[in-house]
């Protein structure tokens, strides 16, 4: 019924993996397309009443699903690319496969470092002195939101990484292939961007 046991590792863990990576990257979007924009328009008296309790819950499940979205990655990267050998090609070089999943999970792994050791630090400093402790130093915020932003763009490429080597079929990792994949994914990012901005919020 099922095939040998690393395969059906590979097939839950993938499984466990993009769901944690959607809960990871929605989040990500919601902050960035959705909360930043509100956040502009919310009067400052009321930030204390309204930001803990919605932004806690949010960044709950973000630094969670970042991390589960991490640590199921280096499983599978384990059983494919090393146990299972995908690493190397035919002739014994870096296979294309593993040079595309390598961007990839460098990209996600900088986001990830960005989740847990800049943006969630800084958050609970911002939220704390909102719930009554010490006044958050005043570079907090902008680091947060740049590395939120830095992170936002890197979805793009980083999910096409994830994606090429055992999807988009016979793509060689080559410098034409790369610009394609950065073109696109910071492009949507960018598009998006703009778009939040305008997004009209009466009917
Ligand atoms: C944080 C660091 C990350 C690492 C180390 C990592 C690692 C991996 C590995 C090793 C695979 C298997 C690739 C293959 O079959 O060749 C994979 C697949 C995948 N990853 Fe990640 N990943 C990371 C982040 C993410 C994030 C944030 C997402 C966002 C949703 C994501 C989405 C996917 C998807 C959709 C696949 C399935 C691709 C397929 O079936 O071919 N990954 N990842």
């Amino acid at each position: 019924m099922f095939p040998d046991l690393s395969s059906t590792l590979q097939a839950i863990f993938r499984w466990f993996h993009i769901i944690a990576g959607i809960t990871w990257i929605g989040h990500l979007y919601f902050f960035n397309f959705v909360n930043t924009p509100f956040q502009g328009g919310l009067p400052k008296e009321l930030k204390p009443q309204v930001n803990p309790p919605l932004v806690l819950r949010a960044l709950y499940f973000f630094r969670w699903g970042a991390m589960w979205t991490f640590l199921f990655g280096l499983a599978l990267f384990y059983l494919i690319y090393i146990q299972g050998g995908a690493i190397r090609d035919a002739e014994g070089h870096l296979s294309h496969r593993a040079m595309w999943i390598l961007f990839g999970a460098l990209l996600g792994t900088i986001m990830w470092f960005n989740v847990w050791f800049v943006i969630w630090p800084r958050q609970k400093k911002i939220l704390g002195a909102m719930l009554g402790g010490p006044a958050a130093p005043p570079e907090a915020a902008p680091q947060a939101a740049l590395a939120s932003k830095i992170n936002t763009y890197l979805s793009g490429p980083m999910l096409w990484g994830m994606i090429a080597g055992s999807h988009v079929n016979l793509w060689d990792m080559n410098i034409g292939t790369l610009v394609v994949a950065l073109v696109l994914g910071l492009g949507l990012i960018h598009g998006l961007y703009a778009r939040s901005r305008k997004v009209p919020t009466a009917l």
